[in-house]
């Protein structure tokens, strides 16, 4: 089985990363983590994937007179790797049109809330201040618009009435775990097609779609 060359991106602590990183050890996962890229030289990530045994590059966009310019140097790190695939897992830039159209059906993000809910910042403190029952994660395919395109997976959690932000990021984040590498999973198994906004060909509902029934529980199987 040839395995797809895949680069995470972080900016900072890499826990989904490390999720990823465990699932690629499988050696029947169809994707091979062949690079771990952040923007930030002092991400903490970037020390856990050379402890893992997998490459790390800093490209710090500190140094570059613009967005083009830095995206640039990551081209080529990731051409210099031989990328097929990229999988941003915490990484807090925004890319232009130019480095999208690059990627474009080849970039995964993931965003913690179930969008189209809460696109950008603050989403914990913005869902309990909505008094939502119901928060979580979106694994997506990157598009020009930031928090949006394709949506290939996604993991619903209860709020609860003693919710701060934290133990409701807690809980997503746990969750986050689970689904990314799910979703990075049928993904580069090459079993799912887009199709305009959606994103179709999981074999089963549980596949693409976690929830999580009580706080402290696995994420139930919905099929
Ligand atoms: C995760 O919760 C991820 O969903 C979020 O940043 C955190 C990174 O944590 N991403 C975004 O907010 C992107 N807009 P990690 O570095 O431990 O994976």
């Amino acid at each position: 089985m040839t395995r797809l060359r895949t680069a995470i991106l972080i900016s900072g602590r890499g826990s989904n990363m490390d999720a990823l990183i465990a699932a690629s050890k499988d050696p029947s996962f169809p994707a091979d983590i062949a690079l771990v890229l952040s923007n930030r030289p002092d991400a903490p990530g970037l020390a856990k994937a050379k402890a893992a045994g997998v490459a790390t590059a800093a490209v710090d966009h500190k140094i570059y007179a613009g967005r083009e310019e830095f995206e640039r140097s990551l081209q080529i790190a990731l051409e210099t790797y031989r990328i097929e695939f990229i999988c941003l897992a915490g990484f807090m830039r925004l890319f232009t049109p130019w480095f999208i159209k690059q990627w474009r059906g080849r970039m995964l993000n993931i965003h913690p809330a179930l969008l189209p809910a809460y696109r950008g910042l603050d989403t914990h403190e913005r869902a309990l201040a909505d008094g939502v029952k119901i928060h979580g994660a979106t694994v997506h395919f990157v598009v020009p618009e930031m928090d949006e395109g394709p949506i290939v997976a996604q993991v619903a959690v209860p709020v609860l009435d003693d919710d701060t932000p934290e133990t409701l990021a807690a809980r997503v984040l746990a969750q986050e775990h689970v689904v990314y590498p799910m979703a990075l999973r049928l993904v580069a198994s090459g079993a799912l097609r887009i199709e305009g906004n959606r994103v179709l060909g999981a074999l089963a509902p549980h596949e693409t779609a976690l929830i999580v029934p009580d706080a402290a529980a696995a994420p139930r199987r919905i099929s």
